[in-house]
């Protein structure tokens, strides 16, 4: 089994810039209907699961994500999800 590390999971033959994992599990958030959220895509923020300017002089960009409704959601902080920025289990990969 692949043994990933906090750092980064970017030990692959993909030459894109890959995000770090900043976190192996959903952070979930109470968000209210209309309102935009910023996303951390490039897993550098210290505000997880979003964006606090980290990604500067970066490739990545953070991502807006407007609720449809009030309620909680969970946020990837695998940054791997191909549903970004929501969770869809994909951190699994990552845990023991
Ligand atoms: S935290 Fe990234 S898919 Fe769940």
């Amino acid at each position: 089994m692949t043994e990933f590390t906090d750092q980064s999971i970017a030990d692959t033959e993909d030459t894109r810039p890959q995000p770090c994992l900043a976190g192996r599990e959903p952070i979930e958030v109470e968000v209210k209907a209309n309102k935009s959220y910023w996303w951390c895509s490039c897993g550098q923020s210290k505000k997880q699961p979003f964006c606090d300017g980290s990604h500067k002089g970066s490739h990545f960009s953070p991502l807006e994500w407007v609720a449809e409704k009030n309620g909680k959601v969970a946020f990837c902080t695998c940054k791997q999800t191909p549903n970004q920025p929501l969770c869809d289990g994909t951190h699994c990969q990552f845990n023991p």
